[in-house]
């Protein structure tokens, strides 16, 4: 059996602090063969560098999120870019833009904080892993601004039609435990629309557990539910989904 890739999890968030070393032993143990973890805040920046050095099949991605875009500064920015010349440093995420919370940063300045993160990873020759809450439009339209830099549109939310807009800049698509909602509705669609090439499995765990562990704390060896819902659309074997979306990640981070 392929082993699992998961391309986008936070183990450094607090809901793993009990069981965090079990835990990934365990995974190693369930076929789980690498993990891409993303930091979100400037904490989570430190303690990711803490995993990446600590466990062999753990990657980092590096990056401030929406959410946190007060957080980004000059001594900011010059940190991820010291972080990312690290060996096993392969991304800038997660960022993006996140219109849902009104709590958030103005949009204005978290489009400032994305743009300047774009640069950093046009400047690396990296890829850069997008959250997109409601932004959509704006969030597009900047990735295609940056089209030399690889866009991964995580836990993807989009239509269809956006999702052909990806695939003409050579983005890819993350598919979460969304998938397997009953009331997941387009990302079925998109799943069945874009070539295997272009699709991710990712958790986003403690997030967005997959049926039948929806509203747990998710864990990367729940993907295989993932991989078997788009197996299921994409009418190829479970097999062929692991492989495809684990060389997806391979290629994408230059490993
Ligand atoms: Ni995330």
């Amino acid at each position: 059996m392929a082993l699992i890739f998961d391309s986008h999890a936070h183990y450094d968030d607090q809901q793993f602090d009990e069981d965090r070393e079990e835990l990934l032993r365990t995974l190693k143990e369930n076929g789980v063969g690498a993990i891409l973890n993303m930091s979100s805040d400037y904490a989570s920046i430190k303690k990711t560098v803490d995993l990446v050095e600590k466990y062999d099949f753990i990657y980092g991605a590096v990056g401030i999120h929406p959410e946190n875009a007060d957080e980004y500064n000059e001594e900011v920015r010059n940190e991820i870019i010291e972080i990312l010349k690290g060996d096993k440093f392969k991304a800038v995420g997660e960022v993006g833009l996140d219109y849902y919370w009104e709590s958030n940063p103005p949009k204005e300045v978290q489009i400032g904080v994305l743009r300047d993160q774009y640069e950093i990873a046009k400047s690396l020759g990296m890829p850069i892993i997008l959250h997109d809450r409601e932004s959509h439009e704006d969030i597009l339209r900047i990735a295609k601004e940056y089209e030399g830099v690889v866009s991964v549109f995580h836990s993807y939310s989009g239509s269809v039609e956006m999702a052909r807009e990806i695939m003409k800049i050579g983005g890819y698509i993350g598919v979460s435990g969304v998938l397997t909602f009953k009331n997941a509705r387009k990302l079925p669609e998109v799943v069945k629309e874009v070539p295997l090439e272009r699709l991710l499995i990712e958790t986003d765990a403690p997030y967005m557990a997959p049926v039948p562990y929806r509203g747990k704390r998710n864990r990367s060896d729940y993907l295989m539910g993932v991989a078997e819902k788009i197996a299921e659309i994409k009418e190829i074997t479970v097999e062929e989904v692991l492989h495809a979306t684990a060389e997806n990640m391979t290629r994408l981070l230059s490993l």
